[in-house]
Formats: C-alpha cells, sequence, structure tokens
C-alpha cells in the first residue's frame, strides 16, 4: 500500500468474528439447524467451519448466513491440525462436554501474543463435575451430567466465561460465574443461548446466573458489528484525515474507544445507521492503557499505537492483558516509528510522517495495524504474512480501496 489520504465515503461493518466463532460452537449444543446471519467470510470462520465438518455437522453459506445442521451422533474430537491454526478452536470443549459428555481437544499451544493458559476453562468446567487427563498433547475431558456449581473466575476470561456459559446451560440446577467477562461477544452468546431456551440472567455483567435446563432448540440468530473492524477503520481515517460512515457500527460496545479518539481529536457523532466519523487536523497523542471491557480492548491497541506514530506528541500506551503483544512495534519502527517498548509498555513519540517498507505481519490485528500504518507512509509498503489478516477482515483491501486507500492485496 502508499500513503493515502483524506479518506472520503462509507463502510459496512461485518459481523464480529469473536462473537461468530463462539456462536458456531454454541450450535452444537442443539440437534437440528442453526442459523447464523452475517457471518464474515474469513479465514477463522472457514476453520471453525472445518473443526465442526470433522465432528459430523454439515454447513453450508450462502452470502453472510451460514446454515449449521448438527445431527444427533458427534465425533467429539478437535484435532491438533486445527486448534494450532486457531486457539479460539478451544470453545468447543464447554458445548461438547454439556452435549454428549465427551470431548478430546488438542491443547493449545503459546502464539505471538506469548504463552497463553487455559486453566481457568478446565478448572471451571472442573467444578460442574468434568474430569480431564493430558495424553499426546490432548485434554480428554469426560462427564456423566455437568451440575451447576459456584465458579469464580480469577480473571474476566472471555474464553473461560463463554467455554463456562456453553457447558453450564445443559447442566443440571443453578450455575452463578463470578468475575465473568463482560465483552459484548459475551452478551451476544448469552442472548443466542437464551434464544436456544437456555435460562441466564445478567450478561453484560460480572455475575452470570445460569439454571440449567434439558434441551435447548436450534434457532435463526443475527451476529452484532465487528467493534474491532470498526475500530480498524477509524485509526485508518485517524492517519489519514477525511471522513468516514461506519455503517452497522455499534457505539454502545466501543465507547472507551471512541472516547479515546475523540480526547486525539477526532469528531464523532452517531446516527441512525452507524456512526459518522471525521479528521480535520492531525490527531493529538494520549495515554492508553488496555483493560477487560468496559476497558480500552487490547484488540484495539495496534490500531492506538499506529495512530500514535503519526500524532501530535507522545503517547504511553499499557498492555495489561496479554504480556506479548507488542510484536509488530519492531514492524513499526522499520517504517520510521519512535517507539520504546519496554515489558508491558510502550511510548510512542508522533512523527510526522512514516517511511514505507517491507515489514512482516505476526497476527491478524498486528498484520491490519500495519496496513494502517502503510497508509501513513511515504512510498509504498508491503505486508508479508498477510494471511493473518485474512484471518480476521473480509477484503480489508477492498474496503479501504473503496474510500480512497491505496492498498492492493497480492
Ligand atoms: C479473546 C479474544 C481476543 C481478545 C481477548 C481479550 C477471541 C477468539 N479472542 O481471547 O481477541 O484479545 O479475548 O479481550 O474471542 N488466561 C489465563 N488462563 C485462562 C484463560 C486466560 O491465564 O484459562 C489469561 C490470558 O493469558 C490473558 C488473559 O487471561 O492474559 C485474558 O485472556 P482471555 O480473556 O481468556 O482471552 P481469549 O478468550 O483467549
Amino acid at each position: 500500500m502508499r500513503g493515502s489520504g483524506p479518506l472520503d465515503g462509507q463502510l459496512r461493518i461485518g459481523g464480529a468474528k469473536n462473537s461468530a466463532l463462539k456462536l458456531m460452537a454454541a450450535s452444537l449444543l442443539a440437534e437440528g439447524t442453526t442459523s447464523l446471519v452475517n457471518v464474515p467470510d474469513i479465514t477463522d470462520v472457514a476453520i471453525m467451519t472445518e473443526l465442526l465438518e470433522a465432528m459430523g455437522v454439515e454447513i453450508r453459506r450462502t452470502g453472510q448466513r451460514v446454515d449449521i445442521n448438527v445431527p444427533n451422533e458427534i465425533d467429539p474430537i478437535a484435532p491438533y491440525s486445527l486448534v494450532e491454526r486457531m486457539r479460539a478452536s478451544i470453545v468447543v470443549l464447554g458445548p461438547l462436554l454439556a452435549r454428549i459428555g465427551r470431548a478430546r481437544v488438542a491443547m493449545p499451544g503459546g502464539d505471538d501474543f506469548g504463552s497463553r493458559p487455559i486453566d481457568m476453562h478446565l478448572q471451571g468446567l472442573e467444578q460442574l463435575g468434568a474430569t480431564f487427563s493430558h495424553e499426546h498433547g490432548d485434554i480428554n475431558g469426560r462427564a456423566d451430567r455437568l451440575i451447576g456449581s459456584e465458579v469464580f473466575l480469577e480473571f474476566p476470561s472471555v474464553g473461560a466465561t463463554e467455554n463456562l456459559l456453553m457447558a453450564s446451560v445443559l447442566a443440571e440446577g443453578v450455575t452463578i460465574i463470578e468475575n465473568a467477562a463482560r465483552e459484548p461477544e459475551i452478551t451476544d452468546l448469552a442472548n443466542f443461548l437464551s434464544e436456544m431456551g437456555g435460562r441466564i440472567e445478567g450478561a453484560g455483567t460480572s455475575r452470570l446466573r445460569i439454571e440449567g435446563v434439558d434441551k435447548l432448540s436450534p434457532v435463526n440468530y443475527t451476529v452484532i458489528p465487528d467493534r474491532v473492524e470498526a475500530a480498524t477503520y477509524l485509526s485508518a481515517l485517524a492517519v489519514c484525515g477525511g471522513q468516514l460512515h461506519l455503517e452497522g457500527a455499534r457505539v454502545d460496545h466501543m465507547e472507551m474507544l471512541l472516547r479515546k479518539f475523540e480526547e486525539m481529536g477526532m469528531i464523532l457523532k452517531e446516527d441512525d445507521s452507524g456512526l459518522q466519523a471525521k479528521v480535520v487536523d492531525r490527531l493529538t497523542a494520549a495515554d492508553v492503557s488496555t483493560l477487560p471491557y468496559p476497558g480500552l480492548a487490547t484488540d484495539y491497541k495496534p490500531f492506538l499505537v499506529a495512530a500514535l506514530t503519526v500524532s501530535d506528541g507522545a503517547g504511553m500506551v499499557t498492555e495489561n492483558i496479554f504480556a506479548g503483544r507488542f510484536r509488530y512495534i519492531d514492524e513499526l519502527v522499520r517504517m520510521g516509528a519512535e517507539i520504546r517498548a519496554e515489558g508491558r509498555h510502550a511510548v510512542v513519540r508522533g512523527v510526522r510522517r512514516l517511511s514505507g517498507a517491507p515489514v512482516r505481519a505476526h497476527d491478524i490485528r498486528a498484520g491490519a495495524a500495519l496496513v494502517v500504518a502503510g497508509l501513513a507512509a511515504d512510498g509504498e509498503t508491503a505486508i508479508s504474512h498477510a494471511h493473518h489478516v485474512d484471518r480476521g477482515y473480509e477484503d480489508l483491501a477492498g474496503k479501504l480501496s473503496s474510500v480512497g486507500a491505496q492498498v492492493t492485496r497480492t
């Protein structure tokens, strides 16, 4: 891509990756055909499709709609070849134990965020009565019938909350999840499960109360819009200037992010169909500190860092969720960004322009943030390992080009 700007036009926000993946896994809880609408056509969804198909589920995509036909008999195995490609595969554990009482799921390894344990998933499920053994890199889970219990999470883990929620809807009796994650994707999952017949109270709060039922039914459900995709376009606007209308963006899902961009000088206005955003001057630097929802999401951070690289002044960035999530900074420095990182902190001092260079994408969001940085750089930026970006974005290059950015996918 090349230095670009100003941007002008409208972009439609697609379905949330981190919700769609979990809703697909949750479909395992009911025999029959569940239809999900607004499912993005991205690699991670294709991997989840492969994973469910390997278990005997039939899946058909028609545009943004995905029909998931779950048979009575499921082969409850998530092989390493798929779990290795997508860590989020671990969320099949809860539904499999709840529905058929057995699961063999490959243990995920570390990734570019650093080490990512799943101890809270396993401990929580054990409290519901599941037992686990580890063999040859797999976790073997068993449960005759899960029994409701009170589970305290040491940290409001998104994945652990989701696995516990999906397991407890079919458990016997009442489950309480204390210190539950509150992300909008959790609320979406809770709403989906409620429509299937689950009894859940407290979605969006840190205390979830789930009364187990014997059976769930398949449903038709629309996935919420992707707040991280919206953040990506806002950061592109931050570095290029201009104006964008983000159709379908849910302002109530990204309050902190919008406040941060406003603090930096972006002009934002909610309207009937989404969000209008405008940048007239170079933005001013601000400090960024990631926290569980409703705090600033760690997934937004690469985009805020990209915006800071060319803002006026310096911003201190603190990562509180994933200790290792700073690898893309070396790539930004290759492009002339002034960043000093140490441990969980980075200080980003804005420069006028970045300088296009060959760089490498290490993960989905870091890759997309390099695309944004490329729009703020003189000359050409070539991003290798761009397949990481395809894991979470449906035609990022095409969408950004449609509003005036110079980006091509080769
Ligand atoms: C999800 C999102 C990811 C986002 C993250 C935090 C998906 C597919 N991914 O990841 O994009 O960045 O939420 O908002 O939805 N932890 C443990 N033990 C556990 C579980 C987690 O120590 O059993 C730690 C993690 O290492 C991390 C922190 O808890 O430091 C948060 O992780 P978690 O909220 O579980 O993130 P994910 O669900 O993996």
